[in-house]
């Protein structure tokens, strides 16, 4: 395939991007996005130009780090995959093709198409884990019989890469499924129970300091979410953070 590249270009955060546009030949439909970006690349390279920086990492669907807005779409036009399995076969030989990085306030984009989502990682501090006694005779694992149902939609939860795509598909820059999946991956097992209530506070009140927009609905954050993580999440955590503001709301310093 020949294709138009329309890429944004951005030197670092201060300054202004704008959208520039490559030509890349005889690109095979089995290469993946990532590896039709490092061809692009090579040439730039070559011709003494600055290669497009992009975020990547395991390059098979687990790290969340290749965060890229494609025509339009977080990780592309393919349902339920990211960006670095998506294969050139979703495109066709002419076709422009227009790759933007995440656009979301609190994630700035630091050069061409890489964000910076630190404010993942501080909305996780806030609460995203469990605290456990390392030292000692630790319990057996299967010791807590836990439903199997449960443990279903936990390990769903669970499969949040923290890529960011439901915060960029949403037209409030909301958090909400991210943070309903961390929330909820602990909430349905034994292990969370005891921080629960704190933790849905906490990190509640963290995505909102960080700036993250509200949850109107749209359902855009679970059609784009690569993990196809439910909105019913949305909906435990809801439930989580007013039984938590009822029963014991967190005191203030
Ligand atoms: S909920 Fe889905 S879209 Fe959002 S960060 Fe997790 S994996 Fe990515
Ligand atoms: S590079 Fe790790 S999920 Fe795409």
């Amino acid at each position: 395939m020949d294709l138009t590249l329309r890429i944004w270009r951005q030197a670092s955060a201060e300054s202004k991007g704008q959208f520039v546009d490559y030509q890349v030949q005889n690109i095979s439909a089995d290469a993946s996005f990532l590896e039709m970006l490092d061809i692009l690349n090579e040439s730039l390279v070559m011709k003494g130009e600055e290669p497009v920086a992009f975020d990547h990492d395991c390059r098979e669907g687990i790290c969340g780090a290749c965060s890229l807005y494609i025509n339009g779409r977080p990780h592309g036009p393919d349902r339920g995959i990211t960006t670095c399995q998506m294969h050139m076969r979703n495109f066709k030989d002419g076709e422009t093709i227009v790759i933007e990085p995440w656009r979301a306030k609190p994630f700035p984009v630091i050069k061409d198409l890489m964000v910076d989502r630190t404010a993942f990682d501080e909305i996780i501090q806030a609460g995203g884990f469990i605290t456990v006694r390392t030292g000692g005779t630790l319990p057996d694992a299967n010791a807590l019989p836990i439903p199997r149902a449960a443990a279903e939609d936990a390990m769903d939860a669970a499969s949040c890469i923290g890529c960011g795509a439901c915060v960029a598909a949403c037209k409030n820059a909301s958090a909400m499924l991210f943070v309903a999946a961390k929330v909820s991956q602990f909430a349905l097992l034994p292990q969370g129970r005891p921080e629960a209530r704190e933790r849905v506070q906490n990190m509640v009140a963290k995505m909102d300091e960080l700036g993250f927009g509200n949850c109107t609905n749209t359902y855009a954050c679970e059609a784009e979410c690569p993990k196809e993580i439910s909105v019913s999440h949305i909906a435990r955590m809801n439930r989580e953070f007013f039984g938590a503001k009822l029963s014991a709301p967190l005191k203030k310093e």
